[in-house]
Order: structure tokens, then C-alpha cells, then sequence
């Protein structure tokens, strides 16, 4: 059986995907900057944020998995309290990179899942945008020509899940020739490391608002389930799409009651 390859598998989400994929016997290759402190599987310490890291981490993957790879799931993500150009080039081109070096490992009827987030719905309003940054060729340059954009630097974490569902498009459309889906996933507020930061980064009365509104926030195990089911061949007829996972945060916002 080949292995499915996941990032940021050290904490929240991406380490109960790979506790629920290990508990059906999928092999794993995880990557993540931190050690995890409990994963089984052959694990990469590699930061996503750079092309040297994402080189590294492809030539491991390519090394730990010779025949091939069965998925891939981009989990890793920083938030907004971070400096935009480590937001944008983690959210953004670490995926973009790690799709493009790890595809050749990839055969038919494989899938990648990307996380995107509940905060991008709107996306659509700025895919001229996001697709000039996003897939950009030269990413350095790229990140140049927006730095005085403050609608970009300011909501980094805003533009790079936007991006996310733009290029989620674009290698759907780019690897549907070869049978390989790729699909994203939208959580809302997730109980993880990540939430605090996200207070910091939003405010902390609109985050614990939508908990009030949703009686709880998310757990990972809400979110974990949604990204396997997108990596099973069961969702083969499921490519370029989103899957909201926002407890009906979305749904009650866009209906104009807040
Ligand atoms: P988390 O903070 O618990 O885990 C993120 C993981 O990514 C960590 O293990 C971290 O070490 C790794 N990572 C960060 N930068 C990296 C880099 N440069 N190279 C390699 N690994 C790196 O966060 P959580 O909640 O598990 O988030 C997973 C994904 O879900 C992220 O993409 C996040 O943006 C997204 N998401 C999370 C939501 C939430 O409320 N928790 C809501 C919407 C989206």
C-alpha cells in the first residue's frame, strides 16, 4: 500500500487526520518544522515556507516512497499574527510547491486536500487577484509586488486562504488530464493552537462570539474525517470543490442575521 503524505501533522488538525488514517492502516508520510510528539509513520521536519524547505521535504517524500505516494493532504497553515510574507508563503506557495514537486509521485485516482478556511467564502471577488499572486512564477517577485498592498498585508491570513481556493481550482483543472482530484477543505473555529492566535489576529470578541453563536467551537475530529473522506477514492466524483466545515457559521452570517 502506498503512503499518503500530510503536513503539519505535529498538532491540531493534521495530527488527528493522521491518527484516523493510521487507524485504517493507511502508511504515512508526515512533515511538519516541529517534531510531533506522537505520530506513526516516517516523519520530515521541514519548513514549508521557503523553496529550499519544500525541495527538502519533496526529496524525502521521494526517498521514504519510491513507488509512489497515494495523497496528499496540505494541512500546515500560520495565522495572520505572523509576518504576512511567512503567511503568504506558507498558506500559499507551500502548497502550490508541494502539489507541483510531489505530482509526479501521484498516480490515477489519487486526490490532494487543501485547507482553506471558512473566513475565504468570498473568494470569488478576488480571484483576479489571487491568481496573478498565486501562480506567479516567480514567487519572490510576487510577494514584492504586493507588499504596499495593506488589503493583502493587513488580512495576509484573509488573501493566502483565498488563494488557497483559487489554486485549489487551477490544479484541479491542471491535474484532472491525469486523474489526480484536488479539493479543499473550509473549517470555522477550530479548538487547536491556532484559534488563540486567530483571536489575536480577528479579535477575541468576534472568535468567541461565533462559539457563543455555534454553542461550541470546532473539534478536530470535526474537521479530521472530512479531509479522509476527500483522500478515499468514495469521493472520486468530488474534484475542484470545497467542503464547508463551519458548524453553519457561514450559513448564518450570509443570511444577513449578524
Ligand atoms: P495548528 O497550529 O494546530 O497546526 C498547524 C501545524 O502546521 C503545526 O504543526 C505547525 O508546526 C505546522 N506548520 C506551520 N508552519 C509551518 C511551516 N513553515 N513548515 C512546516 N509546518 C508548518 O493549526 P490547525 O488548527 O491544526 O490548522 C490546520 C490548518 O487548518 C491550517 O492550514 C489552518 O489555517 C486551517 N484552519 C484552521 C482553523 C482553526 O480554527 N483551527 C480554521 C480554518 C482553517
Amino acid at each position: 500500500q502506498l503512503p499518503i503524505v500530510l503536513t503539519g501533522v505535529s498538532s491540531g488538525i493534521g495530527a488527528r487526520t493522521a491518527r484516523i488514517l493510521s487507524a485504517r492502516g493507511v502508511p504515512l508520510i508526515g512533515i511538519d518544522r516541529n517534531p510531533p510528539a506522537d505520530f506513526s509513520g516516517t516523519f520530515v521536519q521541514a519548513d514549508l515556507s521557503s523553496q529550499a524547505g519544500i525541495d527538502a521535504a519533496a526529496a524525502a517524500v521521494s526517498a521514504a516512497a519510491p513507488h509512489g505516494i497515494a495523497g496528499l493532504a496540505n494541512i500546515a497553515g500560520v495565522p495572520g499574527t505572523a509576518p504576512w510574507r511567512t503567511v503568504l508563503s506558507v498558506n500559499v506557495f507551500g502548497v502550490r510547491g508541494l502539489v507541483r514537486a510531489l505530482a509526479p509521485l501521484l498516480g490515477e485516482g489519487t486526490a490532494v486536500v487543501n485547507l482553506a478556511s471558512s473566513v475565504a467564502v468570498y473568494w470569488r471577488e478576488v480571484k483576479a487577484k489571487c491568481s496573478t499572486f498565486a501562480l506567479a512564477d516567480d514567487q519572490a517577485a510576487a510577494l514584492d509586488s504586493i507588499a504596499d498592498d495593506q488589503e493583502v498585508t493587513a488580512e495576509s491570513y484573509l488573501f493566502s486562504k483565498q488563494c488557497v481556493r483559487v489554486l485549489t481550482e487551477h490544479l484541479a483543472a491542471e491535474l484532472l488530464p491525469r486523474r489526480i482530484r484536488v479539493n479543499s477543505v473550509s473549517p470555522g473555529p477550530v479548538a487547536t493552537p491556532i484559534l488563540e492566535d486567530f483571536k489575536k489576529d480577528h479579535g477575541r470578541d468576534k472568535v468567541e462570539g461565533a462559539g457563543a453563536l455555534l454553542g461550541r467551537f470546532g473539534d478536530p475530529d470535526d474537521i479530521a474525517p472530512v479531509i479522509d473522506f476527500l483522500l478515499r477514492p468514495e469521493s472520486g466524483w468530488v474534484n475542484g470543490s470545497d467542503i464547508r466545515v463551519d458548524g453553519g457559521l457561514g450559513a448564518y452570517r450570509g443570511s444577513g442575521l449578524t
